[in-house]
């Protein structure tokens, strides 16, 4: 019978809250995790920015990453973890990098999901380089941006083929509005978008590992009242149909930890943006919603380190593209990827984990997340983002909320 010590990495930028909620209640917990002959037990530690040998040890088992997206030093130390020493990283790195927005809506359509019609133009400015003048006099072919408009009618929505964060998003109403956002695009490349709009619903669902919180998303409320506070709001099918899209996606792409927003119409949910594996993780957008992300990201972090799960370097198609093939109807397309995704994500030994060993943790993380230290971990995060004079009154705003969550979930029940 061997001890072990699991090590979880926390790999960070601007994180403030999370990550302070995560090692405490971690270290409260303090588990001692007995699977077969072994007993594990974990530390968490944040890892360092600094030079590496690519021949160097890693020490970590599990690393929740936040950088791979854009910090390339983390990102590329992480893969050489993932090639050479066996880390399980959220997310797979590689497919962090090269599955854009359009990967993403290419890969769901071939799968039948009722993503909205997508046209993808060449850019309106380009950066010099040394052959571009030829390419584009031989093979650029001069188009009418009013017949791309015509075909997805309006209004449409124009936006970077590889967005993120609302930058360079245009609703257009008419093809005059069209050609006038065109010309403002400059080097970006754009893809024009049909609009669900009007939509019934517009739902955000967050996945860590097999675990899928949905939530209510209004788009024009401020930043810190997009996320809504309600819950239960979905009937039972809506909410099979999301959980089995967004762990589809999740399972297809490697990400542990996505978001993907959806919007009804007509009775259909469609999916309008899913490549987001640095998904909101702060107070300051999720505030009721913080405790499930925390005590989540606890939960699959410590399966993930005690099982020794394997990570899947390599994305496997294959099977989904056997479901797409067949002729049913896509409902039942739709389940079936979903079971493909329930057993990547082990949710039945995942769920029994959890009820055999950490069934200490809701009650830990409902007292913590009542005391000092989780009121100034809001408070840390807080001061990073408002102005000095706003910091007092959101603060109390965000600790209510979590407040609000604990009045709602007696100590010791579910997040
Ligand atoms: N096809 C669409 N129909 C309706 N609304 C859309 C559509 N595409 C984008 N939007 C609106 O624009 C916002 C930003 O677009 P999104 O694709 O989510 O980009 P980002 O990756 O920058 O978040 C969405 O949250 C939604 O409000
Ligand atoms: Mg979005």
């Amino acid at each position: 019978m061997a001890k072990l010590t699991k090590t979880i990495g926390l790999s960070l930028g601007a994180d403030l809250c999370w990550p302070i909620c995560f090692e405490d209640i971690v270290r409260e917990l303090n588990p001692e995790i007995r699977i077969g002959s072994d007993t594990h037990r974990f530390d968490v530690e944040r890892v360092t920015i600094e030079p590496f040998s690519l021949q160097q040890g890693v020490k970590y088992d599990v690393v929740i990453d936040r950088l791979t997206h854009w910090y390339s030093t983390s990102r590329e130390w992480i893969k050489k973890a993932v090639l050479m020493d066996g880390l399980y990283v959220l997310n797979n790195p590689w497919s962090v990098q090269s599955m854009e927005k359009q990967t993403s809506y290419c890969a769901m359509m071939r799968l039948g999901m009722p993503i909205p019609a997508t046209w993808l133009v060449p850019p309106k400015e380009y950066e010099e380089s040394a052959d571009l003048k030829e390419t584009l006099e031989r093979y650029a072919q001069l188009f009418d941006l009013g017949e791309a408009g015509a075909d997805l009618g309006y209004p449409l929505f124009m936006k970077p083929y590889d967005g993120g964060g609302w930058v360079g998003v245009n609703k257009v109403d008419d093809e005059e509005g069209l050609k006038k956002a065109y010309d403002k695009s400059g080097k970006f490349v754009m893809h024009l978008q049909a609009g669900i709009d009007p939509y019934e619903r517009f739902v955000r669902c967050v996945g860590i590992g097999p675990q899928v919180r949905m939530i209510s998303y209004d788009p024009s409320a401020p930043l810190h009242a997009r996320y809504e506070e309600k819950q239960d709001f979905l009937r039972a099918d809506d909410a099979r149909v999301l959980r089995d899209t967004t762990l589809t996606i999740n399972a297809f792409f490697g990400w542990d930890f996505n978001s993907c927003e959806s919007l009804l119409r007509d009775g259909v949910w469609n999916p309008i943006d899913f490549a987001n594996p640095c998904p909101d993780s702060q107070v300051t957008s999720l505030h009721v919603h913080f405790p499930w992300l925390v005590i989540s990201q606890i939960r699959w972090a410590l399966f993930v380190a005690a099982t020794g799960r394997r990570f899947k370097q390599n994305l496997d198609w294959q099977p989904f593209f056997e479901i797409a093939d067949t002729d049913r109807p896509f409902p039942e397309k739709l389940r079936a990827y979903g079971d493909l995704a329930e057993r990547h994500f082990e949710t039945e030994r995942f769920e029994a984990f959890c009820d055999e060993h950490l069934s200490e943790l809701p009650a830990i993380a409902w007292e913590y997340l009542g005391g000092d230290r989780a009121h100034d971990a809001v408070r840390q995060k807080v001061t990073a983002l408002y102005p000095e004079h706003e910091v007092e009154e959101f603060t109390e705003r965000f600790w209510q909320s979590i407040q609000d969550w604990r009045a709602n979930h007696p100590a010791g029940s579910h997040a």
